[in-house]
C-alpha cells in the first residue's frame, strides 16, 4: 500500500462551502474566514468565485473577499471562474489561483454554467492562456466523476478524457469531483486508474461530497491509487445550487483527524480548525456537520486506542 507520507489539502468551505447556504455571510465575514483557515495552517484556499451573482447571490463581492486577503504570506487564495469575465474580475482582484470548472455529464454542464462541455472546454483554454499570461495558475475540475444529478450514471472515459483535457488546455492540476457523493471505493479505484492512465497521479486531486457518508473512505481509496492533492471544507460545508440533495464536503477536520491518525502529514493544527467550524456553524446558525469537530467539542479526553 502506497500512501503518500504528505497530503497538500485544498480548503474550499468559504466557496464550495458557503455558495448553497441559505444564510448569506458578508464579504467581511467570508475574508475572516479564509484568514482563520490561513491561521490553522492550511496553505491553499479556495476563497470565492467570480460567477454570475443571479446565479450564486452567496459569492456575490468577490473583490472584496480577496481584497482584504492581499497581505497574507504563506498561503495562497483561488478563485473559481466560469469564463473571460469571472477571470477579469479575479485579476482585478489580485488572484493568484484560478479554478475552472466543467462536468463529464452534459445536462450538468448545461445547469451549472450554461454551454455544452465542448463549449466549456473552448472557453477555459481562453481563460487558463489568459491566466497564464498574468502569472496566474489554473486548476480545473471535472464535476459529476461518479454520477450527475440530472442523468445517473456518467462514463469512466468522459472523465478520463475530460481531465486530459484540462490538462492540455493549461490546467496545472485536476480535481475530480463527486458532485453529488454517490462514489464507492471501486468507482473512485475505477475513476482515478483511468485519470491517472492520461495524465500524471501528481497532478490529480480529489474532492467528494458525503452525501452517502463515503467520503473518508474514498478518500483513502484515492491517497491509495496516487493522488496526493485533497479537496475538504471546514465543518463539512458544502453542495452546489446545480446539484440538489447533495450533501457538503468531506470535512477538513475530520480528513486531519484520518490522516493524523495514518501518520499523514498535513501541517494542520486541528484544534484551532475545530474552534473555525465552530465559527462558522455559529454564523449560519447550526452544528457544524463534521464528527471531529462535535466529538472534540465534547470529549474531553481524547484518547487513541491501545497500542
Ligand atoms: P450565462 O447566462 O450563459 O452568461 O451564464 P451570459 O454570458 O449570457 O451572462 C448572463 C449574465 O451574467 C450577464 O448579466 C453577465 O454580465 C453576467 P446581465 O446582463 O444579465 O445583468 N455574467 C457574469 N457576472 C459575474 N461574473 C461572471 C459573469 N459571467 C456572466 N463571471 C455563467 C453563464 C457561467 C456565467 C453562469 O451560468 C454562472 O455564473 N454559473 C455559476 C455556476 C456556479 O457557480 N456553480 C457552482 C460552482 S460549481 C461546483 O460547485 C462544483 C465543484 O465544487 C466541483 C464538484 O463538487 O464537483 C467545483
Ligand atoms: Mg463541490
Amino acid at each position: 500500500m502506497n500512501i503518500p507520507r504528505r497530503v497538500n489539502i485544498v480548503e474550499v468551505g468559504p466557496r464550495d462551502g458557503l455558495q448553497n447556504e441559505k444564510t448569506v455571510l458578508t464579504p467581511v465575514q467570508r475574508a475572516d474566514l479564509a484568514m482563520r483557515l490561513a491561521g490553522c495552517g492550511l496553505r491553499r484556499i479556495e476563497a470565492g468565485s467570480f460567477v454570475a451573482e443571479k446565479m450564486v447571490p452567496q459569492m456575490a463581492g468577490g473583490g472584496e473577499v480577496f481584497a482584504r486577503l492581499k497581505n497574507n504570506g504563506a498561503a495562497r487564495f483561488s478563485a473559481l471562474v466560469p469564463n473571460m469575465r469571472g477571470l477579469e474580475d479575479a485579476l482585478r482582484a489580485g488572484v493568484g489561483e484560478v479554478a475552472v470548472f466543467a462536468a463529464a455529464s452534459e445536462t450538468f454542464s448545461q445547469k451549472n454554467i450554461n454551454c455544452s462541455i465542448a463549449e466549456s472546454v473552448q472557453r477555459f483554454a481562453q481563460v487558463a492562456r489568459a491566466a497564464h499570461a498574468n502569472g496566474v495558475a489554473v486548476r480545473g475540475y471535472v464535476s459529476c466523476i461518479a454520477g450527475c444529478p440530472y442523468e445517473g450514471g456518467v462514463k469512466t472515459a468522459a472523465v478520463a478524457d475530460l481531465t486530459a483535457r484540462l490538462v492540455d488546455i493549461g490546467c496545472g492540476e485536476v480535481s475530480l469531483g463527486d458532485t453529488i457523493g454517490v462514489g464507492t471505493v471501486p468507482v473512485v479505484q475505477k475513476v482515478v486508474a483511468a485519470a491517472a492512465k492520461m495524465v500524471d497521479a501528481s497532478q490529480l486531486a480529489v474532492h467528494f461530497h458525503d452525501t452517502h457518508g463515503q467520503a473518508l473512505v474514498n478518500i483513502r481509496a484515492a491517497l491509495e491509487a496516487g493522488v496526493a492533492t485533497v479537496d475538504s471544507a471546514v465543518a463539512g460545508l458544502g453542495g452546489c445550487p446545480f446539484a440538489p440533495g447533495a450533501a457538503g464536503n468531506a470535512a477538513t477536520e475530520d480528513v486531519v483527524y484520518m490522516l493524523r491518525g495514518m501518520d499523514v502529514a498535513t501541517g494542520v493544527d486541528l484544534q484551532p480548525l475545530v474552534d473555525t467550524a465552530w465559527h462558522v456553524s455559529r454564523l449560519l446558525k447550526r452544528a457544524p456537520a463534521s464528527r471531529t469537530a462535535r466529538a472534540m467539542a465534547a470529549l474531553t479526553h481524547a484518547g487513541t486506542a491501545a497500542t
